[in-house]
């Protein structure tokens, strides 16, 4: 557990931190959405493009081989971080939606009529729509897993879904809404046993767990830099390699290929064959330093600090009679990340957002990306409270005096 002093010194590297919205003390708890940068993050970006600025793999100069060498070097650090076997199993994507579209895409030149995909009613529209569209176009049957009244996967239903036809499950590692940790391992038995493939949106996860693809034996993995304190429009997708060689490519063009000529093309080996284009190289490097700085604090310790601050959060809001929460009904902690979606009785979610706001509190509001999940719980959308390494308790305390302001102003 971090003394409130450690916990200051974090904060002091966060420069955002110290931002005034409306006069008031910024409470930044949309984590869920995106992290804040650490200094270190936002000088790495200056630094990259005041000495190394070059592109990769393609230059036998000097600028050129040092960005190739951070780029590479991002690759080694993210095989390490999800315990991957080989650094070409990691792929740099645009983020999490991007490779769940690479891998729908690249599926679609092996689904035929009638196979099945199955995905939850948890997902994200990412984790929904590319998929919807595969089927859609392949005739195959896009299939859901229910959940029960607390937000929990039916994993009896899952096991009556699945079948020989399943050729892929896709599923969220953490709710986006409920923060519910789904039993990978579970599912990715069942799946295996009927020769399904499993892909895991860890989205939510990668800054709250300690990954091990290989112990989770998923087929691929995927999350996002810009939720783990680093840049925008730069992720990664984990695939083990004998499926990776064995998939058809995504994109076309420069990079990705061995030899071209007018009659035909071949493709270069893993990673490159699903790395058209110059990639987001500013991105990459910078990602890097955004792992140094998990690194360095310690995941663990982030993952135990966050989850005393739920406990303290959940505790203290159930004081609001009028609140209710979603997927909150948890007594085993570690089926729980650092996120609570509630609503107020009888008011918007909109409203509370708009007032929480001018009190300098910035939340999610609306159905974050998450209609279908919206529509089991019967609401139009839900206030999401998502929290990281840089908050406190007294902000919760202060997001807790300022929800009984918003139920005095909404009366
Ligand atoms: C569970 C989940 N999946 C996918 C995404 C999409 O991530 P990105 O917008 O970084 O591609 C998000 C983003 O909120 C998410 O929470």
């Amino acid at each position: 557990m971090f003394s409130k002093k450690e916990i200051n010194i974090i904060r002091d590297k966060f420069p955002i931190l110290k931002e005034k919205v409306y006069s008031n003390k910024l409470v930044y708890v949309d984590n869920a959405a995106t992290t804040q940068k650490p200094i270190q993050v936002i000088n790495a970006s200056k630094y990259f493009y005041s000495k190394v600025n070059s592109n990769i793999h393609r230059g036998v100069y000097y600028l050129s081989q040092k960005s190739t060498t951070f780029v590479e070097n991002t690759r080694k650090k993210l095989k390490k971080f999800i315990n991957a076997k080989y650094s070409s199993e990691i792929l740099f994507t645009k983020g999490t939606t991007e490779s769940i579209n690479l891998i729908a895409t690249s599926l679609s030149n092996v689904i035929q009529k009638g196979d099945e995909i199955i995905i939850s009613y948890l997902e994200h529209h990412s984790n929904i729509v590319p998929w919807q569209i595969l089927c859609k176009n392949k005739n195959a049957i896009l299939k859901i897993i229910p959940i029960k009244k607390d937000g929990f996967l039916d994993l009896e239903k899952f096991e009556n879904l699945i079948s020989k036809k399943t050729k892929i499950v896709s599923i969220s590692h953490i709710s986006n809404v409920l923060g519910i940790v789904n039993p990978i391992k579970y599912i990715v038995k069942i799946s295996h046993s009927y020769g399904s493939m499993v892909l895991v949106d860890g989205a939510q996860a990668s800054s709250d767990l300690c990954l091990n693809v290989q112990d989770l034996d998923v087929d691929f993995y995927t999350f996002s830099a810009h939720k783990m304190y680093g840049p925008t429009g730069i992720g990664m997708l984990y695939g083990k390699k004998e499926i990776l060689n064995n998939l058809y490519p995504y994109q076309f063009g420069g990079e990705m290929i061995k030899e071209v000529s007018f009659k035909k093309t071949t493709y270069s080996d893993l990673p490159f064959k699903f790395e058209a284009g110059t990639p987001n190289i500013e991105g990459i490097f910078v990602w890097g330093e955004a792992l140094n700085f998990i690194e360095d604090i310690g995941l663990l310790k982030i993952q135990i600090y966050k989850k005393n601050l739920i406990k303290y959060a959940l505790k203290k809001l159930s004081y609001i009679k009028e609140i209710k929460f979603y997927g909150c009904k948890i007594t085993d902690f570690s089926k729980k990340s650092s996120i609570i979606s509630f609503n107020l009785k009888n008011k918007h979610c909109f409203d509370i957002g708009c007032i929480l706001d001018k009190l300098g509190i910035s939340v999610r509001t609306g159905s974050m990306c998450a209609q279908p999940l919206m529509n089991f719980f019967k609401v139009t959308g839900m206030v999401r409270l998502s929290f990281s390494i840089y908050n406190t308790f007294e902000e919760i305390d202060y997001i807790f005096e300022s929800l009984l302001k918003v139920r005095k102003i909404l009366k």
